[in-house]
């Protein structure tokens, strides 16, 4: 496995990776790897000959008041990780490479990107899809993976694909789950053990939400107010957005008359978890 920091070193490992007729996946990363991100590198391994994993905790991303500088990075943990997992090549460049410049161009979202996390994280998607932008730029992968778990991140780079006419396929891969079913997130380990029991709270919502859909309930208002009586009932929680969208354009739907996203961000202390799942009341299953 080779590890770079240059982009030109990189681009010159891909070009000859794809002189040799190989496909390019990339599965990009802030590192602090877990379950959840080994399982975008299988993945990916499957599709691909040629694995790339990104890590680069992009600053462009993170609010003012957002963990930034204490943000993980156990560098040569995840080296190790990507080597055991087959990966071909860590591309982990300093913010220097990335942001040679003050950034002055953009890759913005539209309607996607100010409700749901865009709400609380004014800007994040903007960084977001420039970052990867230039990811997609240096690399060329002909597939790149992004967890589920983040539905509005993969919805939105969907549609930053779609929307620039970018030549590759993006590979949505399922939520990953602790044994007692929290999503797996580098932001579990900010939890102290009480946080971590209640944090339970938002798979038994997304449960309850899932129940209801399956039992008829079409009404999103009767749905949220359930899920807020569930996360409510623990102490430490704060609900940042319980939201029913349609799964496309993220748009609140107040009927559930089709396959829908119900997302949820809920603070226990002072970090910020998300989850969701998709419900389709055609065929009343998670
Ligand atoms: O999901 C993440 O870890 C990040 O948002 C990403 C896609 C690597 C961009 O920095």
């Amino acid at each position: 496995m080779e590890i770079t920091s240059e982009i030109k070193k990189t681009r010159e490992i891909i070009k000859q990776a794809k002189a040799a007729g190989k496909t390019i996946g990339l599965v990009p990363t802030m590192g602090a790897l877990h379950e959840g991100h080994l399982s975008l590198i299988r993945i990916c391994r499957q599709k691909c000959d040629f694995v790339i994993v990104s890590i680069f905790v992009n600053p462009t991303q993170f609010g003012p008041a957002e963990d930034l500088a204490k943000y993980p990075r156990p560098f040569e943990w995840d080296c190790r990780l990507c080597r055991d997992n087959g990966v071909d090549l860590v591309f982990a460049p300093a913010a220097e490479e990335m942001y040679p410049q003050k950034q002055i161009i953009w890759v913005d979202v539209e309607t996607l990107g100010d409700h749901l996390c865009g709400a609380s994280r004014p800007g994040h998607f903007r960084g977001v899809c420039t970052v990867v932008a230039k990811l997609f730029n240096i690399i060329t992968p002909d597939i790149a993976c992004f967890g589920q778990k983040d539905a509005q991140q993969l919805a939105i780079i969907r549609q930053m694909v779609r929307g620039l006419n970018m030549n590759l396929e993006i590979c949505p891969c399922p939520t990953v789950r602790e044994p007692d079913g929290l999503a797996l997130s580098s932001r579990n380990q900010y939890l102290d053990s009480q946080q971590r029991q209640q944090a339970l709270c938002l798979l038994q919502a997304l449960r309850r939400a899932g129940e209801m859909v399956a039992a008829g309930q079409s009404d999103t208002q009767a749905i949220i107010a359930a899920m807020k009586e569930i996360i409510e009932r623990q102490p430490q929680t704060r609900i940042d957005y319980i939201s029913i969208v349609d799964n496309d354009l993220l748009q609140p739907i107040s009927r559930l008359d089709r396959p829908a996203l119900i997302a949820l961000a809920v603070y226990l202390g002072p970090t910020r978890l998300i989850d969701n799942i998709i419900v389709d009341p055609a065929n009343k299953s998670l």
